[in-house]
């Protein structure tokens, strides 16, 4: 729309000589809808969508389509059970207090609660000599991992196992390191393989050297926990190349396998490469309170010598303020020996889940991994396209499971079955795929 108004054109009275002049002011013109911004043209180079709103929606097209299914999920990797009731108490008791002049707070420090820096400190990390002030409360390990990214800009190169946790892979995306979907990975990255013929390790000789490697163990998806030999190799590797190994330990309490560290600096020299990450996600069903916390060792420095810690301690100052202070209760109730007791109920009781499924795979004569270290099964389906067994398995059973695919290029032939579910829910989807698929179906 154009607007013509009068004015004194005091911009150019020599020019206009104060005369009253009439200026036309011409507004933007009106488009569609659009702002006059290009996109992050990174953005652009994700795939069609993060794998999980990607299987919410398929799950919502069956559920529309068989409006009666009982849908049971062993989808995305979120926790079911209660909280236990001495942790929820520790928070309803400091939510409770925020309505008195003393239990009140207002801002905490942007790096956690001293007491809950301590306890997780000497909880996790008493034995691998890492100290409080190397502990950075957050609001979760897909935070801090996303945050990571802002220390490293769009520069450096990064390795990846494949499969693993997306979140590694996107984000670097999203930062500008990679190039373009080829059709089979991004441009750039480097996949490190992991499956059954090399144990879920990779093959570090043939690994190019990256600047930044995100490696996970118990990993998520495949349910593989690293042993102390095949970890020491790995710090070795990246000490050799000068590389930051990022360590998401997420699932580290859900080993059992006595020769697999639960953190990283149970090796010797990680200190000086490593950044661990770890969460109360799915220690305490904390999914949804959120609730982790990073480790940046003062060893670990930059080629130009400076620490890395400071720019973390940047990174959480500026871009975070804090984890909510009723949750830190929660958190420091965790700790605690009844708190300790409950979380580690927990998590036996998603493992004995990991082990009836496991069990039933097996028994139908399927390939299946996984499981005994971690809340996550593995079942191969050989030369099939694994959105398709998705769909089969969703169409067929009305259960939800992830398609391996969508971890990384080697996943596919493979979809990962989580461990996260009521008893009875568990139950009812093994009777559902033995019904389904029976007895050697694999065969
Ligand atoms: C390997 C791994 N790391 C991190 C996370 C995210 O944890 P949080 O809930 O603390 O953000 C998950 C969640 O599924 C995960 O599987």
């Amino acid at each position: 729309m154009n607007v013509a108004m009068r004015s004194a054109c005091p911009a150019a009275p020599a020019r206009c000589g104060r005369r009253s002049v009439v200026v036309k002011a011409v507004a933007a013109p009106e488009r569609a809808g659009t702002v006059n911004v290009s996109r992050n043209e990174n953005f652009g180079k994700l795939r069609a969508g993060y794998l999980f709103p990607e299987i919410a929606r398929r799950r919502k097209a069956h559920q529309e389509k068989n409006p009666d299914a009982k849908i049971i999920s062993l989808g995305i990797g979120d926790t079911t059970e209660p909280l236990p009731a001495y942790i929820a108490d520790a928070m309803a008791k400091a939510a409770a207090g925020l309505a008195s002049r003393e239990g009140y707070s207002g801002y905490g420090a942007e790096q956690g609660q001293g007491a809950l820096r301590e306890a997780v400190a000497k909880t996790f990390y008493g034995h691998a000599g890492r100290s409080a002030d190397e502990i950075f409360i957050s609001d979760g390990s897909k935070c801090d991992i996303a945050r990571i990214q802002l220390m490293f800009g769009s520069k450096p190169t990064v390795a990846v196992q494949d499969p693993s946790y997306p979140v590694y892979v996107d984000t670097s995306v999203m930062m500008g390191m990679t190039g373009d979907h080829n059709g089979t990975g991004f441009d750039g990255i480097e996949y490190m393989v992991c499956n059954p013929e090399n144990n879920f390790f990779p093959d570090l000789s043939k690994a190019k050297r990256t600047d930044v490697i995100f490696f996970c163990s118990p990993n998520n998806p495949t349910g593989a926990a690293a042993t102390r030999a095949q970890l020491t190799e790995l710090v070795n590797f990246a000490r050799r190349n000068g590389s930051i190994l990022v360590y998401d330990a997420a699932y580290a309490l859900y080993i059992s396998n006595p020769d697999c560290p639960k953190t990283i600096y149970e090796i010797p020299g990680a200190d000086e490469v490593a950044i661990e990450t770890c969460s109360f996600s799915k220690y305490a069903g904390f999914t949804g309170v959120r609730l982790g916390w990073t480790v940046v060792p003062k060893a670990l420095k930059y080629a130009d010598g400076s620490p890395v810690h400071a720019d973390w301690n940047r990174v959480m100052t500026t871009c975070f303020n804090g984890a909510s202070n009723i949750v830190q209760a929660g958190g420091l109730a965790c700790l605690q020996p009844q708190g300790l007791k409950d979380m580690y109920d927990m998590i036996a009781f998603y493992k004995e889940n990991a082990s009836i499924l496991k069990a039933t795979f097996t028994e139908m004569g399927f390939k299946v991994y996984g499981g005994d270290d971690a809340p996550y099964i593995w079942v191969g389906f050989p030369g099939k396209p694994s959105w398709d067994v998705f769909a089969e398995i969703l169409e067929r059973c009305n259960i939800v499971t992830t398609p391996g695919s969508g971890f990384g290029p080697a996943g596919e032939g493979f979809v990962r079955a989580s461990a996260f579910g009521s008893r009875e829910n568990i139950l009812e989807a093994v009777r559902r795929f033995k019904e389904a698929y029976g007895k050697g179906a694999a065969n």
